[in-house]
Protein backbone atom coordinates (compact mmCIF):
# COMPACT_ATOMS: atom_id res chain seq x y z
CA UNK A 1 0.00 0.00 0.00
CA UNK A 2 2.17 2.86 -1.39
CA UNK A 3 -0.01 6.14 -0.86
CA UNK A 4 1.83 9.34 -2.07
CA UNK A 5 2.75 12.74 -0.31
CA UNK A 6 0.41 15.65 -1.34
CA UNK A 7 3.47 18.24 -1.89
CA UNK A 8 6.80 16.08 -1.02
CA UNK A 9 10.01 17.01 0.29
CA UNK A 10 11.41 13.56 -0.87
CA UNK A 11 10.49 11.84 -4.13
CA UNK A 12 12.07 8.43 -5.24
CA UNK A 13 11.80 7.00 -8.32
CA UNK A 14 12.45 3.15 -9.38
CA UNK A 15 15.27 3.03 -7.08
CA UNK A 16 17.09 0.09 -7.12
CA UNK A 17 20.44 -0.11 -4.82
CA UNK A 18 23.13 -3.54 -5.42
CA UNK A 19 26.31 -3.70 -3.23
CA UNK A 20 28.54 -5.93 -5.36
CA UNK A 21 26.34 -5.91 -7.90
CA UNK A 22 23.85 -8.07 -6.16
CA UNK A 23 20.54 -5.76 -5.18
CA UNK A 24 19.64 -5.02 -1.71
CA UNK A 25 16.52 -2.52 -2.53
CA UNK A 26 14.79 -3.15 -5.74
CA UNK A 27 12.12 -0.53 -7.53
CA UNK A 28 11.18 1.45 -4.60
CA UNK A 29 8.68 4.25 -5.71
CA UNK A 30 7.61 6.57 -2.58
CA UNK A 31 6.86 10.17 -2.07
CA UNK A 32 7.34 11.77 1.67
CA UNK A 33 5.41 14.61 3.00
CA UNK A 34 7.10 17.41 4.92
CA UNK A 35 7.06 18.60 8.29
CA UNK A 36 6.28 14.66 9.58
CA UNK A 37 7.33 12.32 11.95
CA UNK A 38 8.40 9.13 9.86
CA UNK A 39 9.61 5.90 10.93
CA UNK A 40 11.10 3.14 8.48
CA UNK A 41 10.68 -0.30 9.68
CA UNK A 42 11.64 -3.41 8.27
CA UNK A 43 13.39 -6.91 9.48
CA UNK A 44 17.17 -6.94 9.60
CA UNK A 45 18.65 -6.57 6.60
CA UNK A 46 15.96 -5.22 5.11
CA UNK A 47 17.82 -2.43 3.64
CA UNK A 48 16.68 0.88 6.24
CA UNK A 49 20.33 1.91 6.42
CA UNK A 50 20.87 0.92 2.46
CA UNK A 51 17.71 3.18 1.92
CA UNK A 52 19.19 6.48 3.55
CA UNK A 53 22.42 6.40 2.86
CA UNK A 54 21.48 5.99 -0.80
CA UNK A 55 19.39 9.39 -0.44
CA UNK A 56 22.90 10.83 1.47
CA UNK A 57 24.42 9.85 -2.01
CA UNK A 58 26.87 7.80 0.09
CA UNK A 59 26.45 4.39 -2.17
CA UNK A 60 25.56 4.81 -5.54
CA UNK A 61 22.11 3.64 -7.34
CA UNK A 62 22.26 1.10 -9.79
CA UNK A 63 18.56 2.72 -11.11
CA UNK A 64 16.22 5.27 -10.54
CA UNK A 65 16.63 9.03 -8.94
CA UNK A 66 16.01 10.64 -6.06
CA UNK A 67 14.57 13.99 -5.22
CA UNK A 68 14.80 15.65 -2.27
CA UNK A 69 12.87 19.62 -1.82
CA UNK A 70 12.28 18.91 -5.34
CA UNK A 71 15.80 19.74 -6.26
CA UNK A 72 19.27 17.00 -6.35
CA UNK A 73 21.15 16.63 -3.58
CA UNK A 74 23.87 18.54 -4.35
CA UNK A 75 21.72 21.42 -4.16
CA UNK A 76 20.30 21.19 -1.19
CA UNK A 77 23.39 19.01 0.96
CA UNK A 78 23.03 22.07 3.49
CA UNK A 79 19.76 21.17 4.47
CA UNK A 80 19.46 18.10 5.04
CA UNK A 81 21.50 16.12 7.91
CA UNK A 82 21.74 12.37 8.85
CA UNK A 83 22.62 10.66 11.86
CA UNK A 84 24.27 7.32 11.29
CA UNK A 85 23.24 3.97 12.66
CA UNK A 86 25.81 3.89 16.27
CA UNK A 87 27.31 0.62 15.41
CA UNK A 88 28.91 2.12 12.35
CA UNK A 89 30.95 4.81 14.05
CA UNK A 90 34.53 4.98 14.98
CA UNK A 91 34.29 6.08 18.78
CA UNK A 92 37.75 5.69 19.74
CA UNK A 93 38.08 8.93 17.11
CA UNK A 94 40.26 11.23 19.45
CA UNK A 95 37.28 13.72 19.63
CA UNK A 96 35.66 15.73 22.44
CA UNK A 97 31.78 16.10 22.85
CA UNK A 98 31.91 19.73 21.59
CA UNK A 99 33.85 19.04 18.65
CA UNK A 100 31.55 16.53 17.41
CA UNK A 101 28.95 18.81 17.67
CA UNK A 102 30.78 21.87 15.96
CA UNK A 103 31.33 19.28 12.85
CA UNK A 104 27.89 20.02 12.20
CA UNK A 105 28.18 23.50 11.61
CA UNK A 106 30.90 22.56 8.68
CA UNK A 107 28.51 23.26 5.95
CA UNK A 108 27.72 26.78 7.20
CA UNK A 109 31.41 27.19 7.85
CA UNK A 110 33.75 25.93 5.37
CA UNK A 111 35.67 23.03 6.65
CA UNK A 112 39.09 24.81 7.06
CA UNK A 113 37.37 27.75 8.88
CA UNK A 114 37.57 28.19 12.47
CA UNK A 115 33.95 28.14 14.64
CA UNK A 116 32.96 31.29 14.93
CA UNK A 117 30.87 32.21 18.47
CA UNK A 118 27.61 31.77 17.18
CA UNK A 119 28.31 28.46 15.98
CA UNK A 120 30.03 27.53 19.30
CA UNK A 121 26.20 28.94 20.72
CA UNK A 122 24.21 26.83 18.37
CA UNK A 123 26.57 23.97 19.42
CA UNK A 124 26.06 24.72 23.29
CA UNK A 125 22.59 25.08 22.54
CA UNK A 126 22.10 21.79 20.97
CA UNK A 127 23.87 19.98 23.71
CA UNK A 128 21.49 21.45 26.47
CA UNK A 129 18.53 20.04 24.40
CA UNK A 130 19.78 16.91 24.70
CA UNK A 131 20.92 17.08 28.43
CA UNK A 132 24.67 17.29 28.08
CA UNK A 133 25.82 20.44 28.34
CA UNK A 134 28.03 19.65 30.94
CA UNK A 135 29.86 16.84 29.10
CA UNK A 136 31.43 19.46 26.39
CA UNK A 137 35.10 18.66 27.01
CA UNK A 138 34.64 15.17 27.42
CA UNK A 139 36.13 12.49 25.02
CA UNK A 140 33.44 10.94 23.41
CA UNK A 141 35.08 7.30 23.81
CA UNK A 142 34.27 7.75 27.61
CA UNK A 143 30.32 8.45 27.13
CA UNK A 144 27.68 6.07 27.41
CA UNK A 145 26.40 4.40 24.36
CA UNK A 146 22.68 6.51 24.97
CA UNK A 147 24.92 9.50 25.63
CA UNK A 148 26.86 9.15 22.07
CA UNK A 149 23.63 8.87 20.65
CA UNK A 150 22.49 12.20 21.83
CA UNK A 151 26.06 13.69 21.02
CA UNK A 152 25.03 12.72 17.79
CA UNK A 153 21.66 14.10 17.52
CA UNK A 154 22.69 17.34 19.05
CA UNK A 155 25.49 17.68 16.26
CA UNK A 156 22.11 17.16 13.36
CA UNK A 157 20.61 20.02 15.67
CA UNK A 158 23.68 21.96 15.62
CA UNK A 159 23.15 21.75 11.28
CA UNK A 160 19.50 23.67 11.72
CA UNK A 161 18.59 21.59 8.75
CA UNK A 162 14.96 21.43 7.20
CA UNK A 163 14.91 17.21 6.72
CA UNK A 164 16.56 14.74 8.99
CA UNK A 165 17.45 11.18 8.76
CA UNK A 166 18.25 8.72 12.14
CA UNK A 167 19.70 5.76 11.47
CA UNK A 168 18.10 3.82 14.54
CA UNK A 169 18.18 6.86 16.94
CA UNK A 170 16.81 4.61 19.63
CA UNK A 171 19.22 1.87 19.25
CA UNK A 172 20.88 1.07 22.60
CA UNK A 173 19.34 3.90 24.89
CA UNK A 174 17.39 3.71 27.98
CA UNK A 175 13.56 4.78 28.18
CA UNK A 176 14.56 8.28 29.82
CA UNK A 177 16.64 8.73 26.88
CA UNK A 178 13.98 7.84 24.45
CA UNK A 179 11.12 9.83 26.06
CA UNK A 180 13.75 12.96 25.51
CA UNK A 181 14.87 12.20 21.94
CA UNK A 182 11.41 11.26 21.06
CA UNK A 183 9.72 14.66 22.58
CA UNK A 184 12.24 16.64 20.52
CA UNK A 185 11.74 14.75 17.22
CA UNK A 186 8.02 15.94 17.67
CA UNK A 187 8.78 19.77 18.48
CA UNK A 188 11.05 19.71 15.05
CA UNK A 189 8.24 18.86 13.04
CA UNK A 190 6.23 20.99 14.87
CA UNK A 191 8.43 23.73 13.63
CA UNK A 192 7.82 22.10 10.24
CA UNK A 193 11.15 20.22 9.72
CA UNK A 194 10.74 16.53 8.93
CA UNK A 195 12.19 13.38 10.72
CA UNK A 196 12.81 10.08 9.51
CA UNK A 197 14.26 7.49 11.63
CA UNK A 198 14.39 4.13 11.55
CA UNK A 199 13.17 2.07 13.78
CA UNK A 200 12.90 -0.99 14.99
CA UNK A 201 10.53 -1.47 18.37
CA UNK A 202 7.19 -2.43 16.60
CA UNK A 203 5.12 -1.56 19.61
CA UNK A 204 5.70 2.27 19.37
CA UNK A 205 5.20 3.04 16.10
CA UNK A 206 1.70 4.38 16.02
CA UNK A 207 2.32 6.14 18.98
CA UNK A 208 5.84 8.13 17.24
CA UNK A 209 5.32 8.35 14.03
CA UNK A 210 2.95 9.94 11.64
CA UNK A 211 3.64 8.28 8.42
CA UNK A 212 5.67 4.86 8.34
CA UNK A 213 7.57 3.37 5.63
CA UNK A 214 7.09 -0.88 5.78
CA UNK A 215 10.26 -2.06 3.75
CA UNK A 216 11.92 -5.49 3.12
CA UNK A 217 14.37 -5.60 0.14
CA UNK A 218 11.26 -3.81 -1.41
CA UNK A 219 8.68 -1.47 -0.78
CA UNK A 220 5.38 -2.95 1.46
CA UNK A 221 3.70 0.48 2.51
CA UNK A 222 4.55 4.04 2.77
CA UNK A 223 1.30 6.28 3.96
CA UNK A 224 -0.30 7.87 7.15
CA UNK A 225 0.51 5.07 9.93
CA UNK A 226 -3.38 4.99 10.56
CA UNK A 227 -3.87 3.69 7.12
CA UNK A 228 -0.92 1.60 6.78
CA UNK A 229 0.35 0.26 10.34
CA UNK A 230 -2.13 -3.00 10.06
CA UNK A 231 -1.44 -6.89 10.27
CA UNK A 232 -1.68 -7.62 6.62
CA UNK A 233 1.52 -4.95 5.91
CA UNK A 234 3.39 -6.15 8.77
CA UNK A 235 2.60 -9.39 7.54
CA UNK A 236 4.07 -8.98 4.24
CA UNK A 237 7.14 -6.94 5.90
CA UNK A 238 8.14 -9.49 8.50
CA UNK A 239 6.57 -12.38 6.62
CA UNK A 240 8.76 -15.62 7.94
CA UNK A 241 9.48 -14.35 11.03
CA UNK A 242 6.92 -16.31 12.84
CA UNK A 243 7.52 -15.68 16.51
CA UNK A 244 7.58 -11.81 15.56
CA UNK A 245 4.45 -11.72 13.29
CA UNK A 246 2.03 -14.09 16.04
CA UNK A 247 3.68 -11.55 18.86
CA UNK A 248 2.61 -8.30 16.24
CA UNK A 249 -1.03 -9.98 15.10
CA UNK A 250 -1.67 -10.50 18.95
CA UNK A 251 -1.12 -6.98 19.98
CA UNK A 252 -2.97 -5.96 16.88
CA UNK A 253 -6.01 -7.76 18.24
CA UNK A 254 -6.22 -6.77 21.70
CA UNK A 255 -5.49 -3.25 20.60
CA UNK A 256 -2.62 -3.00 22.31
CA UNK A 257 -1.27 0.37 19.79
CA UNK A 258 -2.22 3.12 20.76
CA UNK A 259 -4.40 5.11 18.60
CA UNK A 260 -3.25 8.21 17.65
CA UNK A 261 -5.27 11.28 19.18
CA UNK A 262 -3.86 13.67 16.50
CA UNK A 263 -5.02 12.53 13.25
CA UNK A 264 -4.78 16.02 12.14
CA UNK A 265 -1.23 15.80 11.99
CA UNK A 266 -1.57 13.27 9.33
CA UNK A 267 -2.51 15.30 6.46
CA UNK A 268 0.10 15.86 4.50
N1 LIG B 1 28.73 -2.43 2.47
C1 LIG B 1 28.01 -3.53 2.16
N2 LIG B 1 28.49 -4.44 1.30
C2 LIG B 1 27.77 -5.55 0.96
N3 LIG B 1 26.54 -5.80 1.44
C3 LIG B 1 26.01 -4.92 2.30
C4 LIG B 1 26.72 -3.73 2.72
N4 LIG B 1 25.94 -3.05 3.57
C5 LIG B 1 24.80 -3.75 3.71
N5 LIG B 1 24.84 -4.88 2.95
C6 LIG B 1 23.76 -5.88 2.82
O1 LIG B 1 22.61 -5.23 2.32
C7 LIG B 1 21.43 -5.68 2.96
C8 LIG B 1 20.71 -4.50 3.59
O2 LIG B 1 21.50 -3.99 4.65
P1 LIG B 1 21.04 -2.76 5.55
O3 LIG B 1 20.62 -1.67 4.65
O4 LIG B 1 22.15 -2.49 6.49
O5 LIG B 1 19.77 -3.38 6.29
P2 LIG B 1 18.99 -2.84 7.59
O6 LIG B 1 19.51 -1.48 7.92
O7 LIG B 1 17.55 -2.85 7.21
O8 LIG B 1 19.28 -3.84 8.66
C9 LIG B 1 21.88 -6.74 3.93
O9 LIG B 1 21.72 -7.99 3.33
C10 LIG B 1 23.33 -6.43 4.17
O10 LIG B 1 24.04 -7.60 4.49
MG1 LIG C 1 20.45 -0.68 9.55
Amino acid sequence: MIIQADDPIVEIHDLTVSYDKKPVLWGVDLTLPKGQLIGIIGPNGAGKSTLIKAIMGLIPNSSGYIKLFDDELSNVRDRISYVPQRETVDWDFPASVMDIVLMGRYGKLGIFKRPRKVDREVALDSLRKVDLEGYKDRQISQLSGGQQQRVFLARALAQQADLYFMDEPFAGVDAATEKTIIKLLREMTERGNTVVVVHHDLQSVTQYFDWVLMLNMRLVASGPTAETFNTEMLQETYGGKLTLLSEVGNLLKQGAFPSREKNEQVKS
